[in-house]
């Protein structure tokens, strides 16, 4: 078991990393409950493996359990769900020092916590990840959103949870390939600045990927401890700490976004494929050896994550990618904030970067 206490100025929480921690959830919860009811929201995937545990624990504290169940998915991060949610938890006369519960993956974590920031004014939420990449990432710093016609989590606000329970046993229901794509968010925070961490994962991610207890559980500590400490220096984005997590985000956004947001290329999967291209960018400006950059990108291919740009079949050319690029939510008075590397556990927020440059790189690595 591992407690990482995460140091938002005036938000303080702590992120509880424990295997069973759903079986106790109601005993862990019990100091954040003032009440014996807790609302609970989730999605139907989740809710069919996890909801029986989790009722029951709370039962166990007398605390009787009301629940919310989403439709799995991307699309239920919209205004019609944040709308149903809302007007759920008003319905249930929730008041603002109640915490309700997020239970599931990033889907639920961003929507329910977007939803908490708006009833009463800002109610008090509790992130319960159940996928590796709400556990490492997700559930941690506060960000909530929602999706709509024009992009993806354009509308939320910053709203930090009053407490975090990582269960790694719930791993166990996530299909492999979810629990992959979240495993690049733990590989990212190797390569931002940790290089022995990066070392861990090329030596220990077969065990981590099985589900070797001790593996899991020092994947999502070590993690958390990263992102606690990156959100608790810059919570709004607004030093350029923060902006060290978008590493493989504005390659893999402009992935995601010309294979339409689909199953075609899941989140992780875009910053996996991403965090290659960060990296032989950076080798080919000079940044850092061809060789380091080449080590990122076995160390993906050997997880079984997308590697090979040509092998997504994009069907389109760097310009086209490049123009994804400049509507990426991260553009900043027309310029667009790039992370690139000096070496591995070296990241840097690059701001002078030349996007036909770019442009003409992507060419080569579709054709690669
Ligand atoms: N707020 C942030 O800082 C932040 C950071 C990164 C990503 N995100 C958001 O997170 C979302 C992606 O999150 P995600 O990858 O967790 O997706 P998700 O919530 O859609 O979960 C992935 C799939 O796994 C299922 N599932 C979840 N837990 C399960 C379990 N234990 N057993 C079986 N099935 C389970 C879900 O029903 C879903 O089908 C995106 O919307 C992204 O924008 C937010
Ligand atoms: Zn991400």
């Amino acid at each position: 078991m591992a407690v990482i206490p995460v140091a938002i100025a005036g938000a303080p929480y702590d992120v509880v990393i424990e295997e069973g921690a759903l079986a106790r959830a109601g005993a862990l919860c019990r100091p954040f409950v003032r009440k014996d009811s807790v609302a609970v929201i989730t999605d139907e995937n989740v809710a069919a493996a996890w909801r029986e545990t989790v009722t029951a624990s709370f039962a166990a504290q007398g605390i009787a359990s009301q629940w919310l169940v989403l439709p799995a998915g991307e699309a239920t991060k919209s205004w019609d769900s944040l709308v149903r949610v809302v007007d759920w938890l008003l319905g249930l006369e929730i008041e603002r020092k109640d915490n309700v519960v997020a239970l599931g993956g990033g889907v639920i974590g961003d929507l329910t916590g977007f939803a908490a920031s708006m009833v009463k004014r800002g109610c008090g939420f509790i992130q319960m990840p159940t996928t590796l990449l709400a556990q490492v990432d997700s559930s941690v710093g506060g960000k909530t959103a929602i999706n709509t016609a024009m992009g993806k989590n354009l509308v939320g606000a910053f709203h930090q949870p009053s407490l975090v329970l990582a269960d790694p046993l719930s791993l166990d229901t996530l299909p492999l390939r979810d629990v992959r794509a979240g495993y690049a968010e733990v590989v990212k925070y190797g390569l931002i600045d940790d290089p022995e961490f990066f070392f861990w994962c090329e030596a220990n991610a077969a065990r981590l990927l099985a589900g070797e207890a001790e593996a899991r559980e020092h994947a999502i500590a070590r993690s958390v401890a990263a992102k606690a400490r990156i959100v608790a220096a810059d919570e709004k984005e607004t030093t350029g700490v923060r902006a060290l997590l978008n590493l493989g985000h504005t390659f893999g956004h402009a992935l995601e976004a010309q294979t339409g947001f689909s199953d075609r290329l899941l989140h992780g999967e875009g910053v996996a494929l991403g965090m290659i291209l960060a990296a032989r960018y950076s080798a080919r400006i000079g940044l850092m050896s061809g060789q380091d950059a080449e080590r990122v990108a076995a160390h993906i291919a050997a997880v079984g994550l997308p590697a090979s740009l040509k092998a997504l079949d994009m069907n389109c050319d760097g310009q086209t990618l490049k123009n994804h690029m400049l509507h990426d939510k991260k553009m900043d008075a027309g310029t667009l904030p790039f992370l690139l590397m000096r070496g591995l556990g070296q990241t840097f927020l690059a701001k002078d970067v030349d996007l036909a440059d770019v442009a003409a790189f992507l060419d080569e690595e579709l054709a690669r």
